[in-house]
């Protein structure tokens, strides 16, 4: 049996096989945080060192080391090694190396447990303001193409049938609205994810006089943690991550389904650009919407993280269990996952052509003006459900003989009522439909106008 050289390995008259060792160990993944290990460790014995807890010498020669590591990791240069576990002992390991003995004392007063939720913490921060500024750029986007759209007139749906006709740039700030309340849930999980753990040690606190309002302070944290327990235990911050992260994907698979479908032969709403398309290896007609399609399924893997960190937390006993190594992987695949997919979605609305004579002809040929003629009606006196039920005779009518209510003739018309005059081939237009369904918040182009006005305000 090998003996122990763990920077743990103390107690131990034995090693551990190398594929047990394997098993346990973080650092393939948990090397995506090399950079703010290592910043934590600055913060620490920064501190460590103004509190007198080491020599402030001492202090400065490990500092020194640390901000040489960090460097060589921005050149690519630190070789991690899975015999040392994690990214906290590797860091060590490789700061001994630089600076000899001395670089034990870098662990006074912490332990792994607040160390590996500190990282957390500042990679999460990092990754949330990221995210929040690609939010901002697809909510601009979709503005820029309302804005370009308040005119086109495009069936609205329900059931996926042709509801009432509305302004498409009424449908894009529709996908405005829900990614705008995406970033505000991300802007309210920065409040749970700018605090420090760091000085919550193994899970108690500590016997050493450190200063943990410091420590924040020097990582830009806007508090510490106060309960020592919670700090090491919680991942709250990251399951609304996650949370957030599913109801995002959930937001977007919805605009790439209609995009999908928009592209599509029945369709034939909008083309997307050539350098968001891809062709079939068979078929040489294929122009297929694979990117649309790839977030739309991306989708469940971040559904999946969500579901798999909720598992793994849940009665889960205080304070730190090995369980909460599993934390890592699906934080960082949601991160890197909804981060690109937010970009492709921009890109794919920056460059798509919308078909906008198509779109407002498909609203022609239906009896999507139904509504119209029978609030014509009521608005003339007639109670709604009266008129409702005379224009859906007059559906069923038109149905049967094969046109539409835009070619039904006056003399018809008056047969059927009395109160219908020759403006009522006006009132079925779908642009006056859309343009007088004027209430706040409806499809009415000054509407959609004072949309785009306050979302280009929230924009700045
Ligand atoms: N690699 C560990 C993790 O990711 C770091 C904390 C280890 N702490 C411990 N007591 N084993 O959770």
């Amino acid at each position: 049996m090998a003996e122990n050289h763990k920077l743990w390995g103390g107690r131990f008259e034995a090693g551990l096989e190398k594929w047990v060792e394997e098993f346990g160990a973080s650092i393939s993944f948990d090397q995506k945080m090399a950079k703010f290990d290592i910043q934590g460790s600055i913060a620490h014995v920064t501190m460590l060192g103004a509190t007198g807890i080491i020599a402030q010498e001492e202090a400065d020669t490990i500092k020194a080391g640390l901000e040489k590591l960090l460097a060589q990791y921005e050149e690519g240069q630190l070789v991690f090694d899975v015999s040392n576990e994690d990214i906290h002992m590797n860091i060590e390991s490789l700061l001994t190396a630089e600076i000899g003995a001395v670089a034990g004392k870098l662990h006074t007063a912490r332990s792994r447990n607040d160390q590996v939720a500190t990282d957390m913490h500042l990679y999460l921060k990092s990754k949330l303001s990221e995210v929040i500024e690609k939010l901002a750029n697809l909510r601009q986007s979709l503005v820029n193409l309302a804005d370009r759209h308040v005119y086109t007139i495009m069936p609205g749906y329900t059931h996926v049938q042709h509801a009432q006709p509305i302004s498409f740039g009424h449908h894009l700030m529709a996908y405005y609205s829900m990614f705008t309340r995406d970033s505000e849930r991300f802007e309210f999980n920065v409040k749970h994810t700018d605090i420090s753990p760091l000085g919550a040690a193994a899970l108690a606190g500590t016997t050493f006089p450190i200063d943990r309002k410091m420590t924040a302070q020097l990582m830009g944290f806007a508090k510490p943690y106060s309960n020592s327990l919670d700090a090491v235990s919680d991942r709250d911050f990251i399951l609304e991550f996650l949370a957030n992260a599913s109801i995002l994907m959930m937001h977007m698979s919805r605009l790439c389904e209609e995009i999908i479908n928009w592209c599509s032969h029945e369709y034939q709403f909008v083309t997307l650009s050539d350098t968001f398309s891809t062709g079939s290896s068979i078929m040489p007609q294929k122009k297929n919407p694979d990117m649309a399609e790839l977030i739309r399924g991306k989708s469940g893997r971040v559904y999946g993280n969500l579901i798999g960190l909720l598992t793994v937390m849940k009665s889960l006993s205080l304070a730190y269990n090995k369980d909460l190594q599993e934390d890592k992987e699906g934080m960082f695949d949601t991160a890197e996952t909804i981060t690109v997919a937010i970009d492709i979605l921009a890109g794919m609305i920056n460059t798509m052509t919308v078909n906008d004579k198509h779109m407002a002809e498909s609203t022609e040929k239906d009896f999507s003006n139904a509504t119209e003629l029978a609030d014509y009606l009521a608005s003339k006196g007639l109670p709604f459900r009266e008129a409702h039920e005379i224009v859906g005779k007059l559906v069923l009518e038109c149905t049967k003989a094969g046109y539409y209510l835009q070619d039904v003739s006056l003399e018809r018309y008056q047969e059927i009522s009395d109160l219908i005059e020759k403006d009522i081939y006006e009132t079925l237009r779908s642009h006056t439909t859309v343009e007088r369904r004027n209430s706040l918040g409806g499809t009415g182009f000054d509407q959609v106008k004072w949309q785009i006005a306050l979302a280009k305000g929230e924009l700045g």
